[in-house]
């Protein structure tokens, strides 16, 4: 998978080389480029911010840097677009976005080009997006109802979601279908886990584990997620209709 994600802060991308997406980039599963989108204005300052129209507090993205860098990062649709690959699928990172879950992570695994807009400030230019989608597949995500100070850490978040689903990144695929709010898994939240000792500060670990008896390990963890599921997050429940 290609990943392309624009910022200001390319540092701010740095930790994506470390751990298990850091592996995938050195075994060529994932294709990382971080770009400063400031590489394409053409001031002295370099600037990529200019001030509301109508007035308000805060400073907009301009749209100019950002057509430029899409027009770099997405050629032209050739003469052969009818039967050319669906081509890169932008994600531009906003509060006011559709929610990024589990069944999106799932979905976007299956890309093979990514491009990642993180915007800063109070947002970008909000003609960048309609343009955008005369191009290409455009998603606005959100990760949460909350507000950052720009999209960076959500693209970190959005990249770990979606790299480890993709075949080979983790070693062992079972345990992506076990985990909370895995399809395999009904999107429920996981049972509680255990290891050794069998017994701990007074703690002990439920008998059943200990039985080697699969199906009624199996009912056992289900009955604890569906237990779970219905104390913490009861709505999750109820989208399974
Ligand atoms: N940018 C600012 N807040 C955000 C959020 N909650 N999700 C995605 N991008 C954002």
């Amino acid at each position: 998978m290609r990943l392309d994600v624009v910022t200001i802060f390319p540092d701010y991308l740095a930790p994506l080389r470390l751990s298990l997406v850091g592996k995938a980039i050195e075994t060529g599963i994932v294709d990382l480029r971080v770009h400063d989108l400031r590489d394409w204005t053409h001031d002295r300052h370099r600037t990529v911010d200019n001030t509301p129209y109508g007035g308000g507090a805060g400073m907009v993205m301009k749209p100019e840097p950002w057509g430029e860098c899409l027009d770099t990062l997405v050629p032209e649709p050739g003469e052969d677009a009818e039967t050319a690959a669906p081509g890169p699928r932008l994600l531009v990172f906003t509060p006011s976005g559709r929610r990024f879950d589990q069944a999106l992570a799932d979905e976007l695994a299956g890309e093979q080009h990514l491009i990642l807009a993180c915007g800063r400030y109070e947002g970008i230019d909000a003609r960048v997006v309609p343009y955008a989608r005369t191009r290409m597949r455009v998603e606005e995500i959100s990760i949460g109802d909350y507000v950052l100070n720009g999209g960076e850490a959500a693209a970190l978040v959005v990249i770990e979601a979606v790299v480890r689903l993709i075949p080979g990144v983790i070693g062992n695929p079972d345990s992506l279908t076990e985990e909370s709010h895995s399809a395999g898994h009904d999107r429920l939240l996981e049972y509680p886990i255990y290891t050794k000792p069998p017994s701990w500060r007074g703690l002990e670990v439920p008998e059943v584990l200990f039985s080697g008896h699969h199906a009624q390990i199996a009912a056992w963890r289900r009955e604890r997620a569906v237990e779970l599921t219905r104390e913490r997050r009861p709505e999750l429940l109820s989208d399974q209709g």
